[in-house]
């Protein structure tokens, strides 16, 4: 069974925890999991005023998504950071590409999966997560979220990321705090979730 992993990242948040949903993923036998991020549509100019440019090195080794790697997979997870309580623009870029995919049905019945990222606790945490479900939901994917049996979710020792709808971070207004040990290990739950739930369907 294929999972596909498409992330988009500038701060470098929404990798970490690509890579951490791709090892939950990977730890189930027979996955076969591929990292990808979708392609940058921001200028040079205003990834150097984001101070972007160096921390998007830390990940440029990761291959550029093409919609094969969507119609190829049995199971897609994605990773966003929020923009205005919603997924990126790049993000946003990316998925339309896929209406030839949506005219052929290609992702009918493929498991969908979403992981966030956010500047602050209540800044779009669900709801980026959620409004990405609609173009789920559109393409016919059967979505997966995170159950309550993992029981990191209700941490209340720490502040952290993660919600039913899916694995998330908290970068801080800033950008200076890093994804925790929690929510790394929500974000790897999820990713073996999905490849479990992959597995009995394509049974
Ligand atoms: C244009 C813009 C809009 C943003 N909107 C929000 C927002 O609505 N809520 C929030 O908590 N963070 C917001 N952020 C912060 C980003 O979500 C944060 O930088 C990101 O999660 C870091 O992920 P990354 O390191 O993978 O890029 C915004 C950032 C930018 C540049």
């Amino acid at each position: 069974m294929k999972i596909s992993i498409i992330f988009h990242s500038l701060h470098s948040h929404v990798y970490t925890m690509a890579e951490a949903v791709a090892d939950g993923a990977r730890s189930v036998s027979g996955a076969d999991v591929g990292v990808f991020q979708v392609r940058e549509i921001l200028s040079e100019p205003a990834l150097e005023r984001m101070e972007a440019v160096k921390t998007k090195k830390l990940f440029a080794h990761i291959p550029i998504a093409t919609t094969h790697n969507l119609k190829e997979a049995d199971a897609i997870i994605f990773g966003t950071p929020t923009r205005f309580g919603n997924m990126t623009a790049s993000m946003r870029a990316f998925l339309d590409e896929t209406v030839a995919l949506w005219r052929d049905g290609d992702l009918v019945g493929k498991v969908g999966s979403v992981f966030v990222s956010t500047g602050s606790q209540h800044g779009g945490h669900e709801t980026t997560i959620t409004s990405f479900f609609n173009t789920l939901i559109h393409h016919g994917m059967i979505i997966v979220g995170v159950p309550y049996t993992q029981q990191r979710l209700l941490n209340m020792d720490e502040i952290t990321g993660g919600s039913a709808y899916g694995a998330g971070t908290i970068a801080a207004p800033d950008g200076s705090r890093r994804p925790s040990e929690n929510e790394l290990e929500i974000a790897r739950f999820q990713g073996k979730r999905v490849a479990e739930i992959t597995a009995k369907l394509v049974a």
